[in-house]
């Protein structure tokens, strides 16, 4: 929910914590700061993004090997300059950033205010930074022992740098259920929410894992648990390119990562399918093939765009593996009473894998003696570390806000999961296994054909920049694409759309159809196609306008639709990850047409680390 970057070694810090700032400028963007330590504390902080805090420090002393910056994503106190981080202690010795909520924060800022403590700023985070400062001029300890006596009376979630005018060279960090990985490079470190800003310096790192708290100098990192006692640093070496957080020549992330998923789906399925051998090696999950099999459901635990590849996955292996299964938006599960029973099943399935309620949910699961399978793109994400076992997507970094390559990357590892269980437990033919493999592997090189259809998607676009108000109808398979559409268009152009079961729409949302109101169908062909064909009468019957995504060798469609998007056809099964490529592509070109900023929506952050 919002991006950390901390440097401290040889090199002036400022160029460096700056540019990481830019690389995690998508994590959240209500407003940036940075503090280096030369000498004192120089602090800079402003609402809006890197780039006006950067025309905002010009001129300014950025002196100094060690700083820490931070974009923030606000949860308490407006995004405004007072609000934003780092903050400094009421003494000016100390100054934080911090990624979380302090749920208990009101309460010790209430005791801080009775002991004349002021507050510049409305956040959570200044009334810990205080907290912290109070026990370390009244226990008379060092600044480390008094965070570690401070975060045992925190309840929420944290990722925290720390620096003390008096000690130049050291930052001291701190997680819980916020992200952090620290860099290690030779007499400097880099600390960051995540290994973005660090694959440029280096490749060895170390993920801090929760009520760990890091002492960090450039020549030496210190890894304690809130007992005091030393904890031996994991260190792992990074498989992220540097490239792959570039542009490379694309106008927007987002724009890069659509046309990326031809080569992001081919990485998913690279060495685990093989459709000619009749194939699916997943090593992770072989081991627990028959706990799969024999579970009584399965619980598939999600948010946003990953609650919809979860909602795709559900009528896929219901269909292929007849195992009842349950999706729920982790939300909602954490906060209810779940029923759950040992040897449930769940599978979590996360991008970011840093997402709160998502790891709140199956770690309530987990306890409860649920098998927990992750489907997962960051690699040593909290999500990955968690789980008993999972599938990694390999969609590779995903920068723009919008997901776009993560999502057709979960519905592909999703699918060979399904088919891999199916196999196992006869549910399918051979013939019909070996048939959804052959599919499933034609898919990259289907993508790449829709990517053609880019300019005529842009020109349909155009058309519908003007729109308040979208419907996106899909059945079956396609239901779940179409709430997937809606979202893309929603976050990305700022209309309200909405997606539904293009059945449904008799039932109240048909009042909504008028010339103004733009419905796109997914009409592919499967068994619904006639029905759908139904629908779209409907829609025109009463001067709805309608968009169809169809495929080329349907001749009746076009009859009916103002605009169509034709694609490749794939089995029905098979035909969602192909569907939502053109979707993405319309979001995009609509969100540019309106003058949108489609790689860092308004309001939105790419990690919801907060709850
Ligand atoms: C996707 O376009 C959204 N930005 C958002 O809904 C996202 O899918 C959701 O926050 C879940 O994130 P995760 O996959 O990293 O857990
Ligand atoms: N809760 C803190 C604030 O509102 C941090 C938010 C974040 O994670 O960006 O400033």
């Amino acid at each position: 929910m919002c991006g950390i970057v901390g440097y401290v070694g040889y090199r002036k810090a400022y160029p460096i914590v700056l540019k990481g700032l830019k690389r995690l400028e998508y994590r959240g963007y209500d407003s940036a700061g940075i503090a280096l330590l030369n000498g004192k504390i120089n602090l800079y902080k402003k609402q809006g993004k890197v780039a006006e805090l950067e025309d905002f420090i010009i001129g300014k002393n950025v002196e100094g090997t060690t700083a820490i910056g931070h974009t923030r994503w606000a949860t308490h106190g407006e995004p405004n300059d007072r609000n934003a981080h780092p903050h400094l202690s009421q003494s000016g010795e100390l100054a934080m950033i911090h990624n979380g909520i302090i749920e208990n924060y009101a309460s010790l800022k209430e005791d801080l205010l009775k002991k004349n403590y002021a507050f510049k700023s409305d956040t959570d985070t200044e009334v810990l930074l205080n907290f912290i400062e109070d026990i370390y001029k009244n226990n008379g300890s060092n600044l480390e022992e008094a965070l570690r006596i401070a975060l045992k009376r925190v309840v929420g979630a944290y990722c925290i740098l720390l620096i003390e005018n008096k000690n130049p060279d050291t930052i001291i960090a701190a997680r819980k259920g916020s992200p952090l990985v620290i860099g290690i490079g030779k007499n400097e470190h880099f600390l960051a929410s995540d290994a973005s800003p660090i694959v440029e310096y280096t490749k060895e790192v170390v993920y801090v894992n929760d009520y760990e708290i890091a002492i960090v100098r450039p020549d030496e990192l210190t890894l304690k648990n809130l007992g005091n006692e030393k904890q031996t640093p994991f260190i792992t070496k990074l498989d992220m390119e540097l490239d792959a957080i570039e542009k490379s020549g694309f106008e927007h992330f987002m724009l890069k990562e659509i046309f990326e998923q031809p080569k992001t789906i081919f990485d998913c399925l690279r060495g685990r399918l093989n459709a000619e051998k009749g194939n699916i090696n997943l090593s992770g999950i072989d081991k627990y093939l028959d706990a799969i099999c024999h579970a009584p459901r399965i619980i598939i635990i999600a948010c946003g765009t990953s609650w919809h590849a979860g909602l795709t996955a559900e009528y896929i292996i219901e269909e292929t593996c007849r195992i009842p299964v349950e999706v729920e938006y982790a939300s909602e599960f954490r906060y209810r009473n779940p029923i759950i029973n040992k040897g449930d099943m769940i599978i979590a399935i996360s991008q970011s894998g840093e997402t709160a309620d998502t790891i709140v949910a199956i770690e309530k699961a987990k306890e409860q003696g649920a098998i927990i399978l992750g489907v997962v793109n960051v690699v040593g994400s909290s999500i990955a570390r968690i789980s008993h076992t999972g599938v990694y997507t390999h969609s590779g970094p995903e920068i723009g806000v919008a997901s776009t390559k993560a999502f057709t990357g979960q519905l592909a590892a999703l699918m060979m999961i399904a088919f891999k269980i199916a196999h196992y437990k006869n549910t399918i033919s051979e013939e019909r296994f070996l048939h959804l493999c052959n599919e499933l592997a034609e898919v990259p090189e289907k993508v790449e054909k829709i990517l053609q259809q880019n300019e005529i998607i842009k020109n349909i676009a155009a058309s519908l920049k003007t729109s308040d108000d979208a419907l996106f109808l899909g059945r079956g398979y396609n239901f779940p694409i179409a709430l997937e559409g809606a979202l893309k268009l929603k976050e990305i152009s700022y209309i309200h759309a909405e997606g539904y079961p293009a059945a449904e729409m008799k039932h109240g949302p048909i009042a909504l159809v008028d010339e103004h109101l733009p419905v796109i169908f997914i009409a592919t062909k499967d068994v619904y196609h006639e029905k759908i064909v139904s629908n779209m009468q409907e829609i025109k019957a009463r001067k709805g306008k309608v968009i169809a995504v169809m495929n080329e060798d349907d001749n009746i469609t076009p009859t009916l639709a103002d605009a169509v998007i034709k694609i490749p056809e794939a089995d029905e099964i098979i035909a969602p990850v192909l569907n939502v490529v053109p979707l993405q592509l319309l979001s995009y070109h609509i969100g540019i047409a309106r003058g949108c900023n489609v790689d860092m929506p308004r309001n939105l952050a790419k990690s919801v680390t907060v709850e």
